[in-house]
């Protein structure tokens, strides 16, 4: 992905693995958009830290991150653990388990870790830029796209997935609009989303996550694109609180509503949503914004990170074998 430094502009992953130093680096996802920081994980604990502090997030992020994480693992001689450590640190993303289990049977096998990871990695990184491909034939000209959380390069390693589309359309020329969701409690679509976008020089405006339905109700939106953290065979999927309400106002105010994710996120082992875990976070994500308090001493809350959309409210799966009906998901071929 393209990150403007200064009159400089580099081109930079949101994970990677430094062989000679045997570490795992990461963009601190934490500090952006005010800086622009690495974070190096020298262990496989520090992995999971980082994947648990939001240090990096994403679905097919933490995938990266827990696969190399495993290769620290490997050379720290506890595979085992450190899968078991891996696993336990955000239960929704579907690719976190993809990878780790990718890795352990890898070792087991005897092969090379370093080799297994960085396969894994190039296959989520072609995955995404296909994606971008398919989605690409769906974006016209003109058209005002709407997206919520961050589901771009820094959620996959490169490319994106929401966003690789937008990405590929704007590179052939094609003029699009952006609306990006702020989406509290964390603020992934202003902080992080818009970032993106700006580096690429993609027009967009943020929107209060409850303005979604305003601007779609007033012709404004043309199509969503949003990522998801586990799809299941019917097609119900998980992704970031308040992906299920803009399904719901698509459908209402006819605004075609695709959903992009490599199958590395699909769990054909579960038939609905309904066997989806919610990982809820801690409730001051909530209470607080910006490290200041903004609700009454006293007042609890709830913040569950993800919510589960119904099949029938998407158009398709843009992935990178095609664009698929959710009633065909049963047929993929993992
Ligand atoms: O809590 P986060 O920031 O990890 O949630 C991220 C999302 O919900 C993304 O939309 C999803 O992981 C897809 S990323 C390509």
């Amino acid at each position: 992905m393209k990150v403007k430094i200064g009159d400089s502009v580099l081109e930079m992953k949101s994970v990677w693995y430094d062989a000679e130093n045997r570490a795992v680096g990461f963009i601190d996802q934490r500090k952006l958009p005010h800086s622009i920081e690495t974070y190096i994980a020298n262990n496989y604990s520090e992995v999971a830290f980082a994947i648990k502090d939001m240090v990096v997030r994403g679905a097919p992020a933490i995938g990266a991150a827990a696969a190399y994480g495993m290769i620290l693992g490997y050379y720290e001689k506890e595979p085992e653990r450190a899968a078991e450590m891996l696993k336990s640190t955000r239960p929704t993303a579907h690719d976190l388990f993809h990878a780790v289990d990718h890795m352990l049977k890898s070792i087991r096998e005897g092969k090379d870790p370093v080799e297994a990871a960085e396969n894994y990695v190039m296959r989520t990184l072609d995955a995404c830029e296909r994606i971008g491909r398919y989605g690409n034939d769906l974006i016209d000209d003109g058209m005002r796209i709407l997206t919520h959380c961050n589901a771009g390069a820094l959620a996959t390693v490169d490319y994106g997935t929401a966003l690789a589309p937008m990405r590929f359309a704007h590179r052939d020329g094609k003029r699009i609009f952006v609306w990006v969701d702020e989406t509290r409690p964390r603020l992934q679509g202003a902080s992080l989303t818009a970032w993106e976008l700006l580096n690429e020089g993609i027009e967009h405006a943020i929107i209060a996550d409850n303005a979604a339905g305003h601007f779609m109700k007033r012709g404004k939106v043309d199509m969503v694109i949003v990522g998801a953290d586990r799809i299941a065979k019917n097609g119900d999927f998980a992704n970031k609180i308040g992906t299920y309400e803009k399904a719901v106002l698509a459908r209402e105010n006819k605004v075609p509503f695709y959903v992009a994710a490599p199958l590395s996120t699909f769990d054909l082992s579960i038939d609905s949503g309904d066997d989806i875990v919610i990982e809820e976070r801690s409730e001051d994500e909530v209470l607080y914004a910006q490290d200041c308090r903004i609700a009454p001493q006293g007042s609890n809350a709830r913040n569950p990170a993800f919510d589960v959309t119904p099949a029938k409210y998407v158009r398709g799966f843009i992935t990178e074998k095609g664009v698929i009906k959710p009633k065909d998901i049963w047929k993929l071929r993992m």
